[in-house]
């Protein structure tokens, strides 16, 4: 949501850092985006409407040489896309240049007491608010401070900020600073960078020092000083990146998100394989003291967004009856402020691909502070995220960096990841049947191959494809712990092909969007063969008797017949308990197909960002 990069070079140009990292960004923002450097003393912009590749045709026309610079991808919360709002925001006389990653809540405040004082606002944005403040408090200071004057005015921003600013009167450095959303520091031979992300920066260091909450940093070529909220010297820990310029290749694949449903296979087994030890699930691999807490929870509430919240939805399936824990699962963004009651007790779960979604981090927060004695664990795919870092407890699935915006390898590890707690929690509290539990640790090992075979329907989805191309709604029904699965279904759909599509519980199908259905709406049905199968099938006959036309994604076993109304797509077989994390893998082959015949963008569908850091 919004990519920021900047350098502080000696005696080289700034701008190919610049480009690279907001090339690697653009999974954050792609609606405008801009770049400014200091040239002689003096801040030099540029900006455009739409994708990096627009900003570099402009800079071929206009070539700027600075050493020091930021740079901005944007996706748009306070105004159009259109090049005044696009980052940077210059301030009077072009002395500062300011981007921003976040939501400043106060800035209509601000910026009616900044017009009282004689600023000229040119866009509609929050941010423009900042560019006129640190202008503001740099021409209070004697010294004309740059460190101070961004200090000052950060101090007067409420809301979540990343920000890093560059002044002609400052030319060798940049001051970044954040609340709430992500920023990291990278360290260079004789170059320093900051970022909203280390994949912006992989080309150029591996070693990172993540700024907190409430942080301020003067970054120079050489050297890097970070004070906290209560203006404290303080140091950060230094991380080596494990994040390469192999994770971000396409290797081959047409988009990333195709890549990433192949990484698949991998990315199971790497999650698998991290939590084993001498064959065995390693509790640690949750968590240090994840044994001791895990004694003493007696429920769970899981929060997330998205496709994460489906994983919590689907665990809950697993937990409920195998954990014998009561389980709650709730979107964050409603969780915030629907005021929860907190229970002794209770293992708070976060899921996140990012590590740096605004809501759940918001609920953490909140967790933390009403409820002081609460466990909490993430399961991110994301080590040094602000969630990792803010939870007792962490679970990190390996599906490697994931650059497509829907998501895809994220999901089938994260169900790995609950199904792995699942049969730790379950054997703690004596609860998980010997057989089942067999049957998981059996189901477990092959699944990257059942991954691997669900894959080859890749061309019978593409045949099937054009089916949908001219459709404009579709539902997608699924029972048990299959629902989770129609439902991420329905989301794979809709966000990449623009198809409205809307998962549902096949038992309430009678009780209202059955009156949908009719020869133009497509009907498809998740149906491993589980216990609920013989249920599902007479929803189904509900919709072939209104003339409905139904695509059923069933495991051999169900012996779903085909007519002439009724497509099957046959899923590779697997135990009821995995079917899951295996029966997604067709229906997200399926969306990507469609998606790419109606000629959309699929690694980044329109109105959407990667890493959604702001409310
Ligand atoms: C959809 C998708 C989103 C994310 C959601 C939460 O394909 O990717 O729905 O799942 O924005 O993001 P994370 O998991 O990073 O918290």
């Amino acid at each position: 949501m919004c990519g920021i990069v900047g350098a502080v070079q000696k005696n080289t140009k700034a701008m190919p850092v610049l480009l690279s990292g907001l090339r690697a960004l653009e999974y954050r923002g792609y609606d405008s985006a801009g770049v400014a450097v200091i040239e002689n003393g003096k801040i030099e912009c540029v900006k455009s409407v739409g994708k990096v590749a627009e900003l570099e045709k402009k800079l071929k026309k206009r070539e700027l040489n600075g050493a020091v610079g930021i740079a901005h991808t944007r996706w748009a919360t306070h105004g159009v896309p259109s090049e005044a709002n696009a980052h940077p925001h210059l301030s009077h006389n072009n002395e500062v240049a300011v981007v921003h990653n976040g939501i400043i809540e106060n800035h209509e405040k601000l910026r009616t007491r900044l017009e009282s004082e004689g600023y000229k606002f040119v866009s509609d944005t929050d941010t423009e608010v900042i560019a006129h403040l640190v202008h503001h408090y740099l021409n209070l200071s004697k010294q004309k401070d740059l460190f101070e004057a961004v200090e000052k005015a950060v101090h007067e921003l409420k809301g979540a900020y990343a920000i890093a600013v560059i002044s002609g009167s400052a030319p060798d450095r940049i001051v970044a600073a954040r609340f709430g959303s992500p920023l990291v520091v990278g360290f260079g031979n004789e170059k320093m960078f900051v970022a909203s992300d280390v994949s912006a920066l992989i080309d150029e260091t591996n070693q990172f020092t993540y700024l907190e909450d409430g942080d301020v940093a003067e970054i120079f070529a050489d050297s890097c000083v970070i004070r906290n909220a209560s203006g404290k010297r303080v140091d950060r820990p230094m991380i080596t990146s494990e994040i390469s310029a192999a994770d971000m290749s396409l290797h081959g694949f047409q988009h990333y998100m195709q890549k990433e449903m192949y990484d698949q296979p991998q990315a199971i087994k790497s999650t698998i394989e991290q939590a084993m030890k001498k064959g065995e699930i390693d509790v640690r691999a949750f968590g240090a003291k994840a044994l001791s807490v895990f004694r003493k929870i007696s429920s769970i509430q899981i929060i997330a967004c998205g496709t994460s919240y489906h994983a919590g939805l689907a665990a809950r399936y697993w937990i409920e009856p195998l954990a014998d824990l009561p389980c709650n699962v709730d979107v964050a963004s409603e969780y915030r402020y629907r005021e929860p009651r907190f229970r002794k007790g209770t293992l708070y779960v976060f899921i996140s691909q990012s590590g740096e979604t605004a809501d759940t981090l918001a609920c953490l927060n909140m967790v933390k502070r009403e409820s002081p004695n609460s466990h909490t664990l993430a399961i991110c795919n994301v080590p040094e995220s602000s969630l990792t870092r803010g939870t007792d407890l962490a679970f990190l699935t390996r599906a490697g960096k994931e650059i497509g915006v829907a998501s895809t390898k994220a999901f089938t590890t994260q169900l790995v990841a609950f199904l792995l707690l699942t049969v730790v929690l379950g054997r703690i509290r004596r609860t998980l049947p010997k057989e089942i539990d067999k049957k998981i640790m059996k189901g477990l090992l092959t699944l990257p191959e059942k991954v691997e075979e669900a894959l080859e329907l890749d061309s019978t989805l593409h045949r099937l494809a054009p089916k949908f191309t001219e459709k404009e709604h579709c539902l997608f029904l699924g029972r048990g712990i299959e629902y989770p699965i129609a439902l991420e279904g329905a989301l794979k759909l809709k966000e990449i092909s623009y198809i409205h599509a809307e998962g549902y519980q096949a038992g309430e199908l009678k009780h209202g969007p059955l009156a949908l259905v009719d020869e133009n709406m497509p009907v498809i049905a998740v149906a491993p063969n589980d216990a609920l199968a013989g249920k599902l099938q007479s929803n189904l006959k509900e919709v072939r008797a209104r003339n409905g036309k139904l695509f059923i994604f069933a495991s051999p076993e169900t012996k779903i017949v085909k007519d002439e109304g009724t497509e099957v797509i046959l899923i590779p077989e697997v135990d009821e308990l995995l079917a899951p994390i295996v029966a997604v893998v067709p229906l997200q082959l399926f969306a990507y197909h469609v998606a790419v015949q109606r000629g959309k963008d699929v690694d980044k569908p329109r109105n959407l960002a990667k890493s959604v850091t702001v409310e």
